[in-house]
């Protein structure tokens, strides 16, 4: 497959763990940035990635700054992103089968290395459970509600 990453200042050495896991996991991956320690803003680099996973450029992305939240909410902005932030493998498990989570957040000063390998690990094995039923109905609300539809 091929993965999207994208991180800010804070998250470049993880962003080095994380490709070279890739890697070895036979996975090709596109580096949105950022590529240097300067200090600068998540949503540029959450929101190139966002689009190369909505356009099909990539399969999955990956997302990585301090916290992992902030560039998180930035990539849920763009439409058909469905970002999960996890900081354990039993949740990035859960939003692959239950939400079908295209886009996975970490955050560099949450995690260390080891546990955030973990946890991409277990994002980019784990199918969907979401392709009928009540899951799939779920993540079809998800979609309406980014189409301004009211649910009920
Ligand atoms: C950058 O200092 C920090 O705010 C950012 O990496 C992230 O944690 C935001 O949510």
């Amino acid at each position: 497959m091929k993965i999207a990453i994208a991180n800010d200042h804070s998250a470049l050495e993880l962003k080095k763990e994380i490709i070279a896991l890739l890697t070895e996991m036979g996975h090709t991956y596109q580096d949105f940035g950022t590529y240097e320690s300067v200090s600068c803003d998540y949503p540029i680099y959450a929101a190139r990635a966002a689009h190369a996973v909505v356009n099909g450029e990539c399969d999955y992305g990956i997302l990585i700054c301090g916290t992992g939240i902030g560039i998180g909410i930035a990539a849920n902005k763009i439409p058909g992103v469905r970002c999960a932030l996890c900081h354990d493998p039993l949740s990035a498990e859960l939003t692959r089968q239950h939400n079908n989570a295209n886009m996975l957040s970490m955050g560099a000063r949450i995690i260390g290395p080891e546990l955030a390998k973990a946890i991409v690990r277990t994002f980019l094995t784990t199918e969907t459970q979401a392709t009928e039923g009540r899951h799939a109905r779920r993540v079809e609300m998800l979609s309406a509600l980014e189409r301004g539809e009211a649910l009920e």
